[in-house]
């Protein structure tokens, strides 16, 4: 059983009240309404916890989160492909367990585990061969491209034996409760839906044989975990995908599960893993709204009495309030807010809900890194995933004056830390807003949310007394006034046309069409070098506007650069809007209003014609604006000089974030 936290603020007192008060989940007692849904973190290692995802909750657990819901953990050898997941399915995972649970415990955070089996949705295996999966039924998948094995019989009773032997052993390590995924199209949903589950046994056919395993699995659980410890599940309502479960059944599903009372809650999510358009779901990125599953949670809540949870899109404590207040949810998941910001829950208890570094939908170093295998973290929040290499923040021995150059993302978040650990620090930004090159991409269609990195930041700045000088560039004579310890500069990238000869068709490059420097022709290629979001962007914005577009990428497929989910939905709005894509085309020149291109692997001619404006999406250069800075002069005091982000090389926000990050405290 969880205490609240001794330290924390009265409900009463605050004004987003409501998201304090504690829940009863069964036998569970949680502090707040605030919970942390399961995210894969790829901080584990071969199926067991590390010091660093210990280390990750903890952090989340100190910021005041009421309940952590560890990641989708496997289970059963027909599901353990990917040694990313933790593994419930043997005792070595328990120690670990044990030892996380108690560090959040210790700030008064409950922790359940969630048991995860993929059935179909398995594209690699540890060795590289196609892996052996299992589905209700041989039903292909669209998404994975993937032909499963029908589940055997005796297999599926041993899955669901194995669902209850892995929830003991979270028990065993500690653990609050366990959460059963039922959700996203992934094995129970397989079960549950007539699409995929063709099944002729106890299991398939009629709707009581539909939803036999899923309560096999639970009720079996629950007898093996006995009823000291929390039992829920995770459900889609809406799982956005054609062949998707609809979702009246899926509330007779959970009626019916009520009735069996063996379950302490429903958690609500939308998306499926078993299509394009569903899969965005699963990780709502920002062209979608916010809280945009809490109506689906408020169909279910209505219809049944156990508390309901609701994650997607909901980062902001005044929307989640709202939802509490107007009964839609019982308990608000927040996975990418607690991912941008652990602290959250204490600013709100803190009546410093301005102070929230609020997540903007990017998925770009959660879910990018999470589906590339690697460790998550946050373009606007490098400590995350890196909660072990930077622990707390600590005042500096000796107060130091850094001058950082350069107002973009890398620039602030270098001026922030720097401020953080006590130094005096004055930032020079040569434009007259801050926010670099995130001013451009905030312009983008569906996108406007990305500028919350600047607004975000500059709060930041302004928290810490750092010292912004707009309009302003540096001399020499500014350095010696200042006399400063240390130097960052971030003064970005600018801007390069590709070499190549082009005549009687206008050349303007990205930046300028997103500014509205340059006016644009009706007909426009787009030569996409970079294959990220300027030319998917521009591409969509010029389409919105009118123009016809063609859209020519030096890859396999446009957007190659980002993750596949933002880049997906990117996509099929452009399809829509019948922009041509042309993929692995490597720009050659153009020359009476046709612009050539030749194919990167036949080497073919590739021939645009009747075209007014080409947009060039060619790789940008460092500034070396203030290279001079780094020649020796003997004539000041040669303060410590670092170059960060795109001045180094050009890269990312992210990149920028975390090296103005790691330059301020390397100054310590
Ligand atoms: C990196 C990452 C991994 C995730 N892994 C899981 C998982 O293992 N199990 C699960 O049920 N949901 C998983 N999710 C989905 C989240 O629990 C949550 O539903 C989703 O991120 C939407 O909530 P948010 O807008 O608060 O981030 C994951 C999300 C992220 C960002
Ligand atoms: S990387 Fe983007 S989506 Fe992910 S937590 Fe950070 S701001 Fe949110």
């Amino acid at each position: 059983m969880n205490q609240p936290d001794s330290n924390s603020t009265k409900p009463t007192e605050t004004v987003y009240g409501n998201l304090l008060q504690p829940i009863a989940l069964g036998p569970t007692r949680v502090a707040n309404r605030i919970f942390n849904p399961p995210h894969g973190t790829t901080l584990g290692s071969e199926g067991v916890v590390t010091n660093n995802l210990i280390a990750y909750h903890e952090a989340r657990a100190k910021g005041g989160v009421g309940l952590i819901i560890l990641e989708g953990m496997a289970f059963h050898p027909s599901f353990e492909f990917e040694s990313a997941y933790l593994n419930a399915g043997r005792d070595s995972i328990i120690p670990g367990l044990k030892k996380l649970s108690r560090a959040c415990r210790e700030h008064g955070t409950a922790v359940f585990g969630q048991l995860y089996h993929a059935g179909r949705a398995v594209r690699s295996s540890h060795d590289g061969s196609k892996p052996l999966i299992y589905s209700p039924s041989d039903i292909p998948d669209e998404r994975y491209r993937v032909v499963p094995r029908p589940m055997p019989n005796e297999m599926v009773w041993e899955v669901i034996d194995s669902y209850a032997k892995a929830a003991v052993r979270l028990v065993e390590a500690d653990l609050d409760g366990v959460e059963i995924l039922a959700s996203m199209g992934y094995l129970i949903a397989q079960f549950l839906n007539p699409a995929t589950n063709r099944r002729e046994d106890e299991f398939g056919g009629s709707f009581e044989n539909r939803l036999r395993f899923l309560r096999e699995t639970v009720t079996q659980t629950r007898k093996a975990i006995g009823q000291g410890k929390t039992l829920g599940i995770r459900i889609t309502l809406d799982e956005k995908t054609d062949t998707g479960l609809d979702a009246d059944e899926v509330i007779k599903i959970c009626s019916a599960l009520e009735e069996d009372d063996v379950l302490d809650y429903f958690s609500v999510i939308s998306g499926s893993s078993s299509s394009p358009a569903g899969w965005i779901h699963v990780f709502p990125p920002m062209a979608i709204p916010h809280a945009y599953v809490a109506d689906d949670a408020a169909r279910l809540k209505n219809a049944i009495s156990k508390p309901v949870l609701v994650a997607g899109r909901i980062n902001q404590p005044q929307t989640a309030s709202e939802i509490l207040s107007e009964r839609k949810a019982d308990m608000i998941g927040m996975a990418r807010a607690l991912i941008a910001d652990p602290e959250f829950v204490n600013k709100v208890a803190q009546n410093k809900s301005d102070h929230i570094r609020a997540c903007i939908g990017c998925n770009q170093a959660c879910v990018g890194h999470r589906l590339t295998h690697h460790a998550i973290s946050c373009i606007q929040n490098p400590r995350t995933g890196r909660e072990q290499l930077f622990q707390n923040t600590q005042e500096s021995q000796s107060t130091k004056t850094v001058m950082v150059i350069g107002g973009g993302p890398g620039g602030m978040k270098a001026a922030v830390t720097a401020a953080e650990h006590g130094h005096r620090v004055l930032l020079f930004e040569q434009q007259a807003r801050l926010g670099g090159q995130v001013n451009l991409a905030e312009l983008l269609p569906g996108r406007a949310e990305f500028g919350g990195v600047t607004t975000n930041l500059v709060h930041e700045l302004e928290r810490n007394s750092v010292d912004v000088c707009l309009n302003s560039t540096v001399s020499s004579e500014t350095v010696n006034k200042f006399e400063p310890d240390a130097i960052i500069v971030a003064t970005g990238a600018v801007t390069r046309l590709p070499e190549v000869e082009v005549n009687d068709v206008e050349l303007v490059h990205a930046w300028s069409v997103i500014q509205r420097h340059k006016k644009i022709g009706q007909n426009v290629v787009i030569a996409d070098w970079a294959c990220d979001w300027t030319g998917l962007g521009v591409a969509h914005k010029l389409a919105l506007e009118g123009h016809h577009v063609r859209l020519l990428s030096g890859a396999s497929i446009p957007g190659e650069s980002i993750p596949g989910i933002v880049r997906d939905q990117w996509i099929g709005e452009l399809q829509s809007l019948n922009v041509e894509l042309i993929n692995f085309a490597r720009f050659f020149g153009a020359q009476d209003r046709s612009v050539f291109f030749q194919h990167m692997i036949n080497g073919e001619p590739i021939i645009c014609e009747n075209v007014d404006t080409i947009v060039s999406c060619y790789a940008p250069q460092s500034n070396k604006q203030y290279d001079w800075l780094f020649e020796p002069t003997g004539t000041h005091k040669q303060p410590t000089l670092i170059k960060v982000g795109d001045a180094l090389a050009p890269r990312t926000v992210e990149e920028a974030v975390l090296d103005g990050f790691q330059a301020a405290w390397s100054l310590q």
